[in-house]
């Protein structure tokens, strides 16, 4: 293959890694070449069970021989199947099935303004650094100018307030004409932000209070990431709308959009809809997924545990690093060097991290990683950091 090719035919919207990606197997990939890669990357949180498992390989295979695709026209076992777990697990009561994070924050905020509508609510509160994606409507209350500013004017009504700041919350929701709050229990593109306790619970009790939903977008933190199935349990709260995609399809595209029965019952057939949401193949997947993530639920606690000590000791040391943050297997390192360039310098030494935020290496590794592969990329990681680049 030709690299030069994808600036030939594909739109230019993608600053790539040089790298020609071809299989992966476990917590690494290859080139085509054969060379080896550890991901810390998971291709941006989503490969949670790593490369090839032989369970999804399986379920796939099976669900290829049965039934890939027959619309929401139909009913379909593996998808009532996943919408029972989402449900169990998150407390909430009712599933809508889609195909992107994006995707499950829109369906989220039409649902919102859906519920809004006849008490006269329409507005959203989000925050200042978050991310919830790039469709008109998530963009609009994606709270950074960059994403927002080539494609303004936006869906009208949106409020940005500083992430952790109770006070301005009150004084925006008293006002009494909005419908929603989103927040992400971490922002992860704004630079895996964690948000304070004290903050998510006054966000719940300020939502009851002035009758608001509470949107949780948990495309990244969910599915086990932080080290809970979802991000919002390690609070003392519930959201009443709940955004998911990224880990729950094991690498397939899926999102899911999980509500309380108050929102449920402001909708109605037709209201919203989705020609591939939730089709057999990719729920069968998530099935599986959510079976294995629930089982490695105390190894991602331990591994988790390991990369953050092991992040303290050969890491935070480091001239060149100011900052690192995170909880489970997501977290940042905020360097005083350019995180692009540390990514590529990686890159070179078989490792792959990412970027968030203004200047932070992201590690996002597949959730089964084990303890010495940790070592060997934290290792790696040093000894690019050091290299000063
Ligand atoms: C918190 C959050 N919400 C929404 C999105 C958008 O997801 P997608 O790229 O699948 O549309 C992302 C993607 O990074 C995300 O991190």
């Amino acid at each position: 293959m030709d690299i030069k090719e994808e600036k030939l035919y594909l739109a230019p919207l993608y600053n790539r890694f040089p790298l020609n990606v071809v299989r992966g197997e476990g917590v690494y990939v290859f080139d085509e070449k054969g060379n080896r890669y550890l991901d810390f990357a998971s291709g941006i949180a989503v490969n949670s069970l790593g490369y090839a498992h032989p369970k999804i390989i399986e379920t796939i295979t099976l669900q290829a021989k049965n039934l890939l695709h027959i619309s929401n026209l139909y009913y379909t076992e593996p998808q009532i199947e996943l919408a029972k777990n989402l449900v169990r697990l998150s407390g909430l009561d009712k599933v809508f099935f889609c195909n992107s994070g994006t995707e499950a924050v829109e369906a989220s905020l039409k649902f919102a303004r859906r519920w809004g509508k006849e008490k006269g609510k329409y507005k959203f509160i989000s925050t200042l650094n978050s991310f919830h994606g790039r469709t008109m409507g998530s963009l609009s209350v994606t709270g950074q100018r960059k994403y927002q500013e080539p494609f303004e004017p936006l869906v009208d009504g949106v409020t940005f307030i500083e992430f952790n700041d109770s006070k301005t919350l009150e004084e925006e929701l008293k006002k009494g004409d909005y419908c929603a709050v989103i927040l992400e229990p971490i922002q992860g593109e704004g630079g895996i932000n964690l948000a304070r306790r004290e903050f998510i619970e006054t966000a719940r009790y300020l939502c009851d209070k002035y009758d608001t939903l509470l949107i949780f977008d948990e495309v990244q933190t969910g599915i086990g990431r932080t080290g809970k199935i979802f991000g919002f349990q390690h609070f003392d709260i519930t959201p009443d709308i709940l955004a998911l995609a990224k880990g729950l399809g094991g690498g397939l595209p899926i999102g899911a959009t999980v509500i309380n029965n108050k929102v449920a019952e402001s909708l109605h057939y037709g209201d919203h809809a989705s020609t591939f949401g939730g089709n057999p193949l990719v729920t069968s997947v998530a099935n599986v997924v959510l079976e294995e993530i629930e089982r490695l639920l105390p190894h991602i606690n331990r591994v988790g545990r390991f990369l953050n000590d092991l992040l303290k000791e050969k890491i935070t040391p480091l001239e060149d690093v100011l900052d690192i943050r995170g909880i489970g297997l997501m977290y940042g390192i905020d360097t005083k060097s350019n995180a692009r360039s540390i990514c590529e310098r990686c890159i070179e030494e078989s490792l792959l991290v990412i970027t968030c935020g203004k200047n932070t290496v992201r590690i996002v590794p597949p959730l089964i990683i084990n303890e010495q592969e940790i070592e060997e990329g934290v290792y790696i990681l040093e000894r690019v950091i050091k290299g000063g680049i």
